[in-house]
C-alpha cells in the first residue's frame, strides 16, 4: 500500500519579504502510466538547492520553529524573487532511492524494486513520483549514498570537458577548485589528459587538491598569486576558464594574466593586445557581487554564462548520451561525492543543521536521508 501523504521540504517566498522553509505532509499522487514512485533514500544539498531553499535570505536573522524556518529577504533580494511569491516549491534537485510502485507502462514496471537515481527535482521528500524516463538504474550493489549525486556535479564536470573540446580549448582554469565538483574535475582531467590549473583561496585547499593528485594549484590569497598563475598558464597552455565565483576580482585577474602570457608569447608589440583567444564561462555565483573585468585583457576574449541543462541541450543527443555513460562508468571513483555528514529529513531544518549547511564551505556538504 502506498502512503496517501509524504513528508516534503518546501520553500515559499512571502510578499512581506521573507522565505519560509517548511517540512510539510503533502498528498502523494498516484503514478501515471509512465511514472514510478521512489522511496527516496539519499539526496545531497548542493549550492543550487540552497539557492531555491533560502535564496538570498539572511539566515543570521532567521526564526526557527520545529519543522519550519522563516528568514528575512532584503528588498533587492525580493525583486529577484518576484516570480515565485506565494508558490510552494518542493526542494532537492537530485537523489537516489528504490522504486516501490509504478504505472502500468512497461518501462515504468521494469524499474520496480530497482535502486535508481534521478534529477527530477523535489527530492527532499520521503517519496517522490517521477517519470520513469528520468531515472538512471544504479549498478547492482551501489548504495543510495553513492548514487545520490549522480547528475548535477558529475555531468557538470563532464560538460566542462565536452565544452572545452567543442571550442578547441587546450586546458582548463577552474576557480573555487576545492569544491566537491572541483575535486571531481581534478580526477576527470587526470584521466582524460587535460591540463588543469586549480585556483583556490586557502592553503589547506591547495593541500587537499595536491593530495588527490592535482599538478597545478594556485592560491588567490597568496601575495604571489599572479606570478604563480602566470607560471601555471605558461606550463599548461590552459586557455579556458570555468568560474564558480562570479563576483569579485579573481576572474579579472585570471583574464589579465592570460593576456600577459599571450603578449609575451606573441613577441611583437600590438596596441590591441594579444590575439590568443581567452574564454571564460561563469557557472556559479559564490560571490553575488557584480562581474567586473579590468581593461588590460586585450580584445580577444569571451565571457559567457554556463548552465548544465541548457548546455547539454546545445551539445546534442549524442554528446548527452556520452556524458551520461561516462558518469555511470566511474560513479564511485572519479565522480564520487564526499559528505561532511548525513541528516534525516525530519532534522534538516534544525537550527544547528541549517546554520552549518548554509555556509557552503569546502568539505561541508550534507546528505539528507529521507527514510530515517
Ligand atoms: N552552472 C551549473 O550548471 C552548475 C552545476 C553544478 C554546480 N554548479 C556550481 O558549482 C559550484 C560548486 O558546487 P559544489 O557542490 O561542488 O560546492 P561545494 O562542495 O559546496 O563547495 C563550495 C566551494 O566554494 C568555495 N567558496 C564559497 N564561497 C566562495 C567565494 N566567495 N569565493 C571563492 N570560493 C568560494 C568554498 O570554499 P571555502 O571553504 O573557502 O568557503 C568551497 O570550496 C557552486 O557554485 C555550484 O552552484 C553550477
Amino acid at each position: 500500500m502506498l502512503p496517501q501523504t509524504t513528508l516534503v521540504l518546501t520553500s515559499q517566498v512571502h510578499e512581506g519579504g521573507k522565505i519560509v522553509a517548511a517540512l510539510t505532509d503533502m498528498p502523494l499522487p498516484a503514478p501515471g502510466e509512465n511514472d514510478v514512485v521512489i522511496a527516496v533514500e539519499a539526496a545531497p544539498i548542493n549550492p543550487s538547492d540552497l539557492g531555491l531553499l533560502f535564496s538570498s535570505a539572511r539566515i543570521d536573522d532567521a526564526v526557527f520553529a520545529p519543522g519550519q524556518v522563516e528568514a528575512p529577504v532584503s528588498p533587492a533580494g525580493m525583486a529577484a524573487l518576484a516570480g515565485r511569491i506565494g508558490e510552494v516549491m518542493p526542494v532537492g534537485s537530485e537523489g537516489a532511492g528504490t522504486v516501490i510502485a509504478a504505472g502500468s507502462g512497461a518501462a515504468a514496471q521494469a524499474l520496480v524494486g530497482k535502486r535508481v537515481a534521478t534529477v527530477a527535482g523535489g527530492m527532499y521528500a520521503r517519496h517522490r513520483v517521477v517519470p520513469a524516463a528520468s531515472c538512471m538504474v544504479l549498478p547492482e550493489g551501489t548504495s543510495a549514498r553513492d548514487g545520490a549525486a549522480a547528475f548535477v556535479n558529475p555531468l557538470t564536470a563532464v560538460g566542462f570537458v565536452e565544452t572545452l573540446r567543442s571550442v578547441g580549448g587546450k586546458g582548463i582554469i577552474h576557480t573555487a577548485a576545492a569544491s566537491n565538483l572541483g575535486q571531481m574535475l581534478v580526477r576527470l582531467c587526470a584521466a582524460e589528459g587535460i591540463p588543469l590549473v586549480n585556483v583556490v583561496r586557502k592553503a589547506e585547499q591547495a593541500d587537499l587538491l595536491k593530495g588527490i593528485g592535482a599538478a597545478h594549484v594556485v592560491d588567490s590569497a597568496s601575495p604571489t598569486f599572479r606570478e604563480d598563475l602566470r607560471q601555471a598558464l605558461e606550463t599548461t597552455g590552459a586557455d579556458t576558464v570555468f568560474d564558480a565565483i562570479g563576483g569579485g576580482p579573481v576572474l579579472g585577474t585570471i583574464l589579465s594574466t592570460m593576456e600577459q602570457v599571450g603578449r609575451a608569447a606573441a613577441g611583437a608589440y600590438s596596441r590591441y593586445g594579444s590575439t590568443a583567444r581567452k574564454r571564460a564561462y561563469v557557472y556559479g555565483m559564490l560571490d553575488t557581487g557584480p562581474i567586473t573585468l579590468p581593461r588590460d585583457i586585450g580584445f580577444v576574449w569571451d565571457v559567457s554564462g554556463w548552465l548544465l541543462f541548457p548546455r547539454m541541450e546545445e551539445l546534442g543527443p549524442e554528446v548527452r548520451a556520452r556524458m551520461q555513460a561516462r558518469v555511470g562508468q566511474d560513479l564511485t571513483t572519479i565522480f564520487a561525492s564526499n559528505y561532511k555528514t548525513q541528516v534525516p529529513l525530519s532534522r534538516v531544518l534544525d537550527e544547528d543543521v541549517v546554520r552549518d549547511f548554509t555556509r557552503r564551505a569546502t568539505g561541508a556538504k550534507y546528505l539528507i536521508l529521507p527514510q530515517e
